[in-house]
């Protein structure tokens, strides 16, 4: 399997062994997984964290799931292991549509022939998201200024992925060709995905970082040191309105005012034509002490009351392309969205 750095899932065939993302990035510790609800505490505690790696991780699970039960495995007797995986985040599509892709390869198998085909498939699923990725990195790499920073949230790398990343997917593919200037990467409150994760993983890459908070992105936009903003996303619907990392709706208005590309990043597994709008997001709602303790420490006066919600959604009409491993959707809408998906 390509793109091996940093990536964060193993498979070893009897278990998976996820990079605990918790701790990074003072400490590199795998966390075995044995169980399928092993894999769907360690999605839910954010071990792993990011839509494709989440369905990545969740495909293993069932694999798992399968392999405990041998002889006796059945779709019907993993529906619980099915039900407590797609319980375990609700915004991140890609969960669901890695769950249905393994559930549509189990049909009509039984026993040690269903074992086999899961575990097959949840490499699959593994190894194509990379592949996906690398495509998305070439068709979006384009799309970046030449000799101008770009500004991104969250992390979307090899961590969040099967490998490569998506928006930083595209930032690593457009360093390969020499024609990247600077990253800025904004922190990325509470979880800090943008500081302890994307950071780690574009300086371990020799790619040229500096980390911002979230709230210099208006300065730096302003200064004229921005060229694109590049993020991916979670779940993007029928007309092209996307839910991704909080925040992103804000450096999305940020963008359009100050002229700025904003470009969206993911595979076509995040792609939802079921939804028709934003508005039909389920959007998670994370423990309120998140917020008000940083490392353990509080940094809020006991009791306060805390809003915690892990993603936002950003309409179509600030989104200048959306990149997927088939291309570039520009002034994503119903029609081109409906078009990029045809097979
Ligand atoms: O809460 P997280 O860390 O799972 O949120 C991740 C994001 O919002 C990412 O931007 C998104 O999943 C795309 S990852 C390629």
């Amino acid at each position: 399997m390509a793109d091996q750095f940093s990536a964060a899932i193993r498979w070893h065939g009897d278990y998976l062994e996820l990079l605990d993302q918790r701790k990074l990035p003072a400490e590199e510790q795998w966390l075995p997984c044995h169980s399928s609800e092993q894999v769907s505490d360690a999605i839910r505690q954010m071990v792993v964290r990011g839509a494709p790696a989440i369905g990545i991780s969740a495909a293993y699970g069932i694999a798992l799931a399968a392999r405990a039960l041998g002889e006796r495995a059945s779709l019907a007797a993993l529906a619980a292991d099915f039900d407590a995986l797609a319980a375990s985040r609700p915004t991140a599509v890609n969960l669901f549509w890695a769950l249905d892709s393994m559930r549509r390869c189990g049909q009509s198998l039984s026993g040690n022939a269903l074992v086999e085909a899961l575990s097959a498939h949840a490499c699959h699923i593994h190894a194509d998201d990379v592949a996906r990725n690398r495509a998305i990195g070439t068709h979006g790499a384009a799309l970046l200024p030449v000799g101008k920073a770009v500004y991104t949230h969250c992390n979307t790398g090899a961590l969040a992925t099967g490998g490569h990343g998506t928006a930083l997917g595209i930032i690593r593919s457009a360093h390969e060709q020499g024609t990247l200037a600077h990253v800025y990467a904004g922190e990325t409150r509470p979880w800090l995905q943008g500081a302890r994760l994307t950071a780690w993983e574009l300086q371990r890459d020799g790619i040229p970082v500096t980390l911002v908070v979230d709230s210099c992105a208006g300065h730096l936009m302003a200064r004229g040191d921005v060229g694109a903003v590049i993020v991916g996303a979670d779940r993007i619907t029928a007309n092209g309105d996307t839910a991704n990392k909080i925040g992103t709706y804000g450096l999305a208005v940020l963008a359009r005012h100050h002229g700025i590309p904003f470009i969206v990043a993911a595979p076509c597994s995040t792609i939802d034509l079921s939804l028709a709008s934003g508005d039909a997001i389920a959007i998670e709602e994370r423990d309120s002490a998140e917020i008000t303790a940083l490392a353990g420490q509080p940094v809020a006066a006991p009791g306060v009351d805390a809003f915690n919600p892990a993603f936002d959604v950003t309409p179509a009409s600030l989104v200048t392309a959306i990149v997927t491993e088939r291309g570039v959707i520009r002034e994503p809408d119903d029609r081109a969205l409906g078009e990029h998906m045809r097979d």
